[in-house]
């Protein structure tokens, strides 16, 4: 079976050709980080427009590489969320033209469920796992039951924990994408120096906060600023980075360690956690992961960073795993901003009401 995969549902166009036999022929992701630079976050209608702009050229460049023509695929898979609306709309509009105008089966795929499936496209982890989701735009921890069977342990109330990690590096003055900056500055730092909060450390539950830990350091650099009439020093901002990573690491390993008793209880045959999203890049945190999940008897998996990240390949292997499993969708599917992996899932206390329209993911 070979799948052609399209994710647009934030800043990244990607197009890749995966096959059943988990060879990816193909794996292409644009980011659009610099049109979106000057107005420091991402604007949707740009996002949408850059789709727009590049999207067909980059399947065409996918199909090429994979050194097919539509009409070899299985069939197409395409986000059709949770994202930004204009964006989403975009992407899953073109694999409905692709499927229609080729015949071929369709996934709406949902974007966390590209996530939650990517591992089993480079390892062999079997149902149940467990997983850490954490991205710019997610913070969960689901179990994994099986290919749309899904139960969320817990997620966050305020801020994703990229979110979080973007803020407080725009906070450092240390630029964008905040992660990666602030997991290098805090390398030559101290995390002792600074005390920051850990919110949620403690409480029963596997739900996360951030804002407020985000807000007590904008408080700390202010406070710091304003006693010496200027900016922070290089071992200042250091330390500050290294205090701030050390605060959210603690907040989800001690948010995993209770997602991990629940797991064990509900599934005691499960013995994987998965890490994934682009949070799962940062080595501090994955060092820390390893022991705990050791002493809750599972093993640690975390798939290559590429794959963490948004792209179109763990789109196009879920779609091969719902395609193998009888799972496709009409050309009537609906792009969707909002869309919970568990639908039975319930908003966690203290987020007050999702609102008209539910919660988001
Ligand atoms: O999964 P991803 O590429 O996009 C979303 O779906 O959001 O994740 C991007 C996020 C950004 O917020 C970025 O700051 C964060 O992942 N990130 C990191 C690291 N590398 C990327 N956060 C902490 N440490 C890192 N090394
Ligand atoms: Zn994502």
């Amino acid at each position: 079976m070979i799948v052609l995969g399209i994710e647009t549902s934030c800043d990244e166009t990607a197009a890749a050709v995966v096959t059943d036999g988990r060879e990816v022929r193909a794996d292409l992701v644009l980011s659009q980080l610099d049109e979106h630079a000057p107005y420091g976050g991402v604007v949707p209608e740009i996002a949408a427009r850059a789709h727009i702009d590049h999207l067909d050229g980059l399947i065409a460049r996918a199909m090429d590489q994979a050194g097919l023509d539509f009409a070899a695929l299985d069939g197409v898979a395409a986000t059709a969320g949770p994202g930004l609306i204009g964006a989403v709309m975009v992407g899953l509009m073109t694999g409905k033209a692709i499927a229609a105008v080729h015949s071929l089966p369709l996934v709406a795929l949902n974007h966390l469920e590209g996530h939650a499936l990517s591992v089993r496209l480079v390892e062999r982890v079997e149902f149940p796992y467990l997983l850490l989701l954490v991205s710019g735009g997610h913070c969960q921890l689901l179990i994994v039951e099986e290919v749309a069977r899904y139960r969320r342990l817990g997620t966050t109330i305020d801020d994703a924990v990229g979110e979080a990690f973007d803020k407080a590096a725009k906070v450092l003055g240390l630029g964008y994408p905040g992660g990666p900056a602030i997991e290098q500055a805090a390398r030559d730092g101290r995390a002792d120096r600074f005390q920051l909060p850990r919110p949620l450390k403690g409480r029963a539950g596997c739900d996360f906060s951030f804002s407020g830990l985000k807000t007590a350091l904008l408080h700390l650099v202010r406070a710091r600023e304003q006693a010496k009439g200027g900016v922070l020093t290089a071992g200042e901002r250091a330390d500050l980075a290294a205090a701030f990573q050390g605060a959210v690491i603690d907040v989800l390993l001690d948010r995993t360690r209770n997602a991990i008793q629940l797991f064990r209880a509900r599934q005691p045959r499960g013995d994987t956690l998965v890490v994934a999203g682009g949070v799962a890049a940062n080595a501090a945190l994955r060092a820390r992961l390893q022991p705990l999940a050791e002493a809750g008897g599972l093993r640690l998996v975390v798939p290559p960073a590429a794959l963490c990240t948004d792209n179109a390949a763990m789109i196009a292997w879920a779609g091969i795993e719902r395609l193998q499993r009888g799972l496709s969708d009409g050309l009537d599917a609906s792009p969707r901003a909002r869309w919970p992996l568990d639908p039975e899932a319930e908003a966690p206390p203290g987020m007050g009401q999702p609102g008209r329209l539910g919660p988001k993911a």
